[in-house]
């Protein structure tokens, strides 16, 4: 925290341009923390929180529900295959809790008595509370917290370029699948929950293709509830509406978060299968529904503006604009992998994470006095782009509008912030 000293403060905003209070101008290279969809103070958003807050600015979901709540889930609904209901929270964290408790309490309501244990896979990331902590484990970020976290079963992912001694990346995923499909013959496990398409917060590690559908259907095989975190992927972050179905699932309970309302009000969502649904019904006297309600589910504003949002990727065919502009990040590999200090570079539809080592034979990771964030951050500030890394892996997640030249503008901008670290870093 010492290193920080005075933060810089962001006066307003327009497109994918950040103002700050002395009149600077940043490319916004994490689209706000990976959720702002078509830039910012965009016409058609503000204008459906502004028409909304002349209605009702907030009402309870509790025994009453609201018109922009109904439109958003029921277009959710539709968005998913095989979803069937949707259940509102303000964050990604608490719509993972959400996910958690809907698949732990299936297996009760069903009465299965052996299912109460909760899989992930390794280098996961789902938020921020203790139940979130608990399955997406990473010691850096959460060591200190370990005595309070519950025990989860962890698998292996494949990492093309992190690959133990004596695999190579189909060897090495046979292996990952072969742990979990012994694993899950026990018996004992409620879900298993995974990002969708790719660990974003682990920096960019997307799967193999085919990894995510094979894991699927393991859990299908085994009765093993499939859960998938697309609150850092869904709504076109790599290329494709809803990531799951790119990559040929059904899954049992989806959460999305981040880019729902276009990153301009907070709010997720857990979306559950039928069945999962289903086995909520019951007599008051059986005590079946789930024990959930935050202060602010289903907020009017929040809701509206997501639809609204959702309604703007149909008109203005958002996923296609995003597949064409996507491309324009190979023109760059090039460029970007030339500088000494880069080691791998991962990237799919609008998302690019550039890991710097020191040593590109060992993959020794650069490991300044100070911050790699820190350091990132102020050299791209002299180049007028926001960045922030995670760890040594410096990660472009653009707004999903952003225009052709003004992705060629990030990526030259990214590749001068590089090079002026450089010196700082190694
Ligand atoms: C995959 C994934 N799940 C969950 C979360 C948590 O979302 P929030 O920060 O809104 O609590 C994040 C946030 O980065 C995420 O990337």
């Amino acid at each position: 925290m010492r290193e920080w000293g005075e933060f810089t403060s962001i006066s307003n905003a327009k497109g994918v341009w950040l103002t700050d209070s002395k009149g600077h101008k940043m490319i916004d290279a994490v689209a706000s923390m990976w959720c702002n969809v078509w830039g910012h103070s965009n016409k058609e958003l503000v204008q459906a929180i502004t028409e909304q807050s002349r209605k009702i600015q907030h009402t309870s979901m509790f025994n009453l529900t609201n018109k922009p709540a109904e439109e958003l889930a029921k277009t959710l609904v539709e968005l998913s295959p095989g979803m069937h209901r949707a259940f509102y929270s303000d964050n990604g964290s608490s719509a993972m809790e959400i996910a958690l408790k809907m698949a732990l309490q299936y297996q009760k309501n069903i009465r299965d008595k052996k299912r109460t244990k909760i899989a992930a896979l390794k280098n996961g990331y789902h938020g921020d509370t203790f139940g979130s902590m608990s399955v997406g484990y990473t010691p850096e970020f959460f060591g200190r917290f370990k005595e309070q976290l519950f025990s989860t079963v962890q698998f292996p992912v494949p990492h093309r370029y992190k690959m133990p001694k004596g695999y190579d990346t189909s060897d090495y995923e046979n292996h990952c699948l072969d742990k979990m499909e012994t694993r899950f013959a026990r018996d004992d496990i409620a879900a298993l929950v995974m990002e969708s398409g790719a660990q974003v917060a682990a920096g960019a590690i997307i799967y193999p293709k085919g990894f995510q559908r094979k894991v699927g259907k393991l859990c299908k095989k085994f009765g093993v509830l499939f859960v998938l975190d697309e609150i850092a992927t869904g709504f076109g972050r790599l290329g494709s509406m809803i990531q799951y179905t790119e990559q040929g699932n059904r899954p049992d309970v989806v959460a999305y978060g981040k880019m729902l309302t276009g990153g301009y009000m907070t709010m997720a969502a857990t979306l559950a299968s039928k069945k999962i649904y289903d086995s909520f019904l019951g007599d008051f006297k059986e005590h079946k529904h789930l024990f959930h309600g935050h202060t602010y589910t289903g907020n009017p504003l929040a809701t509206a503006v997501a639809y609204k949002n959702l309604q703007m990727y149909k008109k203005y065919n958002l996923i296609k604009k995003i597949q064409k502009t996507a491309k324009i990040f190979y023109e760059f590999y090039d460029k970007i992998s030339e500088i000494d200090i880069v080691g791998d570079i991962r990237h799919k539809g609008m998302l690019m994470g550039i890991e710097l080592v020191c040593n590109r034979e060992k993959k020794t990771p650069i490991a300044p006095a100070r911050s790699v964030n820190r350091i990132i951050f102020e050299e791209g500030r002299k180049n007028g782009i926001y960045l922030r890394t995670l760890g040594n892996i410096v990660m472009l997640v653009p707004p999903l509008a952003i225009s052709e030249s003004e992705l060629r503008m990030l990526l030259e901008r990214t590749i001068a912030t590089i090079k002026s670290a450089r010196p700082k870093v190694i």
